[in-house]
C-alpha cells in the first residue's frame, strides 16, 4: 500500500502529513515540553537528592528513551494511522495478529489519566497567568500561600462526611479550580478542534518560538539576580549517596513523562511526517530541547529560591506556585518578570495538552467514523469529568500522578520495545528515511530489542518492591 494512500483524510478532508518539515521537531518538543519540565522537574530534583537524580534522568534518556522514540515514531511512520490504528494497519500488511492494538489502546488510557492531573495544574498556571497579568495581586508568601490554598481547597474538603446540600456549599470555594482548569481545557481544545494542519500545525509554529524566547529571558534573569553558586551546586554536584531503588524509579519515571514517551504521541505525530524525513535526527532534536529546557528550568527557578529568604528546595508541588511569586516577590522588578514566568508556564502547559488530545481525538473520529469536532468535544468532556475527579481528591491526583510516570509509561515503552524489536518485520521500516544504518542501526536494534526491556523492568521491579 502507497504511504500517502494510507495517510489520505480521515473525515475531515485534510491531508494529514505536516506541511513544513520542521513541524514534527516543533510539535514534538512541543509536547514533551511542558509542566513535566517546569513544574515536575525542579520539585522531583528538589525532593529526590537534586544530582542524583539528574544523573539517573539523562543515562535514562540516553541509554532507554531515545532509542524508544524512533522505535515508537517509526510505528506511526509505517502504519499512518494514529496510536492505535497503526497496530492494525501493520497487522494487515505482515499477517500477524491484531492482539498488539491493545498497546495502544493502553496508551490511550494512560493518556487520560495524565490529562486528568495534567489539566488540574494547568489550571493552576492559567490561574497564576491571569491573576499576575491583569491584577497582580498574587506577590509574596502570604498571598501566594492564600491563592494556592483557594485553588486547591475542594481538596481540604472531606466529602465522605458531608450530606449533598453541604457539598453544594462546599463546591463554591472550588469554583475557581473547576472555573480554570475548563478555561485550560478549552484553550488547548481550540487548537485540536482546528485540525491537524490549521490547528495544530499553525500552533506550533507560533508559539514555541515564543517559549524557547521566554525561556531564555527568564534564565538570563535568574542568573542575574539569584543565587547562582549555589543552585549549580545544588544541581550538579554528584551526591550518589542519595542514589536508591526509589529516586532510580522516579528519574526513569520522569524520564518518561517529560519526553511523553510510551502512550502514543510519537505514533499519532511520527504518523503525520513525510517520508523523506529523518526521524532519528528529529528525534534526536526533541531530545536535547526537551532535557535543555528542563536544566534551563532548573537553572531558572532553583538561583531565586537560593537567593530568597525562607524558601527551600525540597517542598515538592508547590515550589513553582508558592515559592515562585515569594521569591519574585523579593527580586528587582519581579512584578514584571513574574508574569512573564507563568505565561510561558502556560505555553508549555498547553503545547504538551494538545498532544495529549491529538493521540485520542484522531483515534475517536476514526474508531466512530465522525468528524474531528465531535470527536474532539467527546474526548474533551471525557477528560474534563476525570480532571473533576482530580481536582476534588488529592489522593486522585497523586495516586495518577505516581502511577501513570513511574509505571505505566515505562510498561508502554517495553511493549513498544518488543512490538518493534521482535514482531514489527525489519522489511517494513527498512527505507524509512533517518532510520540509523550500519552497525548503528544494530546497536538499536539491541537496545530495543533486549537491553530497553531489561533496564526498563530492573528498575521497575527495584523500585516497586525495594524501596
Ligand atoms: N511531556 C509533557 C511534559 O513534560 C507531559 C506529557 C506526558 C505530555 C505524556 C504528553 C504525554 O509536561
Amino acid at each position: 500500500m502507497a504511504i500517502n494512500e494510507a495517510a489520505t483524510p480521515q473525515t475531515d478532508g485534510s491531508a494529514l502529513i505536516w506541511r513544513r518539515r520542521g513541524t514534527f521537531v516543533l510539535a514534538a518538543a512541543g509536547s514533551a515540553i511542558g509542566l513535566g519540565n517546569i513544574w515536575r522537574f525542579p520539585h522531583e530534583l528538589g525532593t529526590n537528592g537534586g544530582s542524583a537524580f539528574l544523573f539517573v534522568y539523562l543515562l535514562c534518556i540516553a541509554g532507554i528513551c531515545v532509542p524508544l522514540m524512533v522505535a515508537e515514531a517509526l510505528i506511526g511512520r509505517v502504519g499512518r494511522t494514529g496510536a492505535v490504528y497503526s497496530f492494525t494497519a501493520i497487522a494487515n500488511r505482515q499477517g500477524t495478529g491484531e492482539l498488539w492494538v491493545a498497546v495502544g489502546a493502553i496508551g490511550i488510557l494512560t493518556g487520560f489519566l495524565i490529562a486528568s492531573f495534567y489539566a488540574v495544574v494547568g489550571g493552576w498556571t492559567a490561574a497564576y497567568t491571569l491573576d499576575s497579568l491583569l491584577f497582580h495581586s498574587v506577590s509574596g508568601e502570604a498571598e501566594s500561600s492564600a491563592f494556592f490554598d483557594q485553588l486547591t481547597s475542594l481538596w481540604a474538603v472531606p466529602f465522605a462526611e458531608l450530606g449533598f446540600w453541604e457539598i453544594v456549599q462546599k463546591m463554591k470555594v472550588g469554583v475557581l479550580s473547576i472555573l480554570m482548569l475548563s478555561l485550560f481545557l478549552v484553550l488547548s481544545s481550540a487548537v485540536v478542534y482546528r485540525g491537524v494542519l490549521k490547528g495544530l500545525e499553525k500552533f506550533v509554529q507560533l508559539v514555541m518560538p515564543l517559549l524557547f524566547l521566554l525561556v531564555v529571558v527568564m534564565v538570563v534573569y535568574s542568573l542575574a539576580v539569584g543565587n547562582t553558586v549555589e543552585a549549580l551546586r545544588f544541581i550538579f554536584t554528584p551526591d550518589f549517596s542519595r542514589l536508591s531503588p526509589e529516586v532510580a524509579l522516579k528519574a526513569m519515571g520522569h524520564a518518561f513523562f517529560s519526553l511523553s514517551l510510551g502512550m502514543g504521541v510519537f505514533i499519532t505525530y511520527g504518523g503525520y511526517t513525510p517520508k523523506e524525513q529523518s526521524l532519528s535526527k528529529a528525534i534526536g532534536t526533541v531530545a536535547l530541547l526537551d532535557t535543555l529546557v528542563a536544566v534551563l528550568a532548573g537553572l531558572m527557578i532553583f538561583p531565586l529560591v537560593f537567593a530568597s529568604e525562607g524558601i527551600v528546595a525540597d517542598v515538592g508541588p508547590s515550589l513553582v506556585f508558592i515559592s515562585m511569586p515569594q521569591a519574585f516577590s523579593q527580586m528587582p522588578l519581579g512584578n514584571i518578570v513574574q508574569p512573564m514566568f507563568f505565561l510561558l508556564l502556560l505555553v508549555a502547559a498547553i503545547s504538551s495538552m494538545v498532544s495529549l488530545m491529538e493521540p485520542m481525538v484522531a483515534t475517536v473520529e476514526r474508531r466512530f467514523g465522525i468528524n474531528r469536532h465531535s470527536a474532539c468535544k467527546t474526548v474533551v468532556g471525557i477528560m474534563w469529568v476525570l480532571a473533576l475527579g482530580c481536582a476534588f481528591s488529592q489522593d486522585m491526583f497523586s495516586i495518577l500522578d505516581y502511577v501513570t510516570a513511574n509505571i505505566m509509561l515505562p510498561l508502554g515503552g517495553i511493549l513498544v520495545a518488543i512490538y518493534v524489536g521482535w514482531v514489527l518485520k525489519p522489511s517494513l521500516y527498512a527505507d524509512q528515511a533517518g532510520m540509523p544504518a550500519g552497525s548503528m542501526r544494530l546497536i538499536w536494534l539491541w537496545i530495543v530489542r533486549l537491553f530497553a526491556p531489561i533496564a526498563i523492568v530492573a528498575i521497575l521491579i527495584n523500585g516497586v518492591f525495594f524501596s
